[in-house]
């Protein structure tokens, strides 16, 4: 079993962006490795047992992990975007950030119910965007069977609201 350090090795961190004290996790590097990118791929479709019939990406770094994993799990991929984004009829969610408040949309239309989902995302930090995915993607009718990360700063508990909302949650790199 990896523990993920040829895949940590690949992600820089930037401190103080984009403001004073926060340490950005910079996946752009990773990317940019062929190696790195497939194996980052390969491991995050493997975190959660399947089948799943759909994965769910959150823009915008999670839909580049987002359509790979799908891809290799032969499934579509959902697309979860900022407000305003999508052109036909949306479901919403609105969520709290650290200041004020942001909004994720779907299309009504994207999911059969009861399909069973698996959620990507680059980093979960403070949980906030996963969890609103997920009340968002019950909402479109879905079971969220998974949610996987490439990074996870358990420091600030994200991860751990995700399981405490029933949604199975791994990532591969603290
Ligand atoms: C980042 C990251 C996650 C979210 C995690 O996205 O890609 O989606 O923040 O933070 P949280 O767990 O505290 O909610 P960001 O909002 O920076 O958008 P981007 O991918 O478009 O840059
Ligand atoms: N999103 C929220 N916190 C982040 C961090 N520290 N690095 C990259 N993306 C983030």
């Amino acid at each position: 079993m990896t523990d993920n350090a040829d895949i940590a090795a690949l992600i820089r961190t930037i401190p103080d962006f984009p403001k004073p004290g926060i340490q950005f996790r910079d996946i752009t590097t990773l990317l940019l490795d062929a190696k790195g990118l497939a194996a980052t791929v390969e491991r995050l479709a493997a975190l959660h047992p399947g089948p799943f019939d759909m994965v769910a990406g959150i823009e915008a770094r999670g839909f580049i992990f987002g359509a790979a994993v799908a891809q290799a799990l032969g499934t579509g991929l959902v697309l979860i975007r900022k407000d305003g984004k999508l052109p036909g009829r949306t479901v919403a969610v609105d969520y709290a950030l650290e200041y004020g408040e942001d909004r994720i949309e779907m299309h009504e239309d994207a999911l059969v119910p009861g399909c069973r989902v698996l959620l990507i995302d680059d980093l979960i930090a403070t949980g906030g965007t996963a969890l609103a995915a997920i009340r968002l993607l019950r909402k479109a009718g879905a079971e969220v069977g998974g949610a996987a990360f490439v990074i996870d700063l358990p420091d600030l508990g994200g991860a751990a609201k995700i399981a405490a909302d029933g949604v199975p949650v791994a990532a591969l790199v603290p």
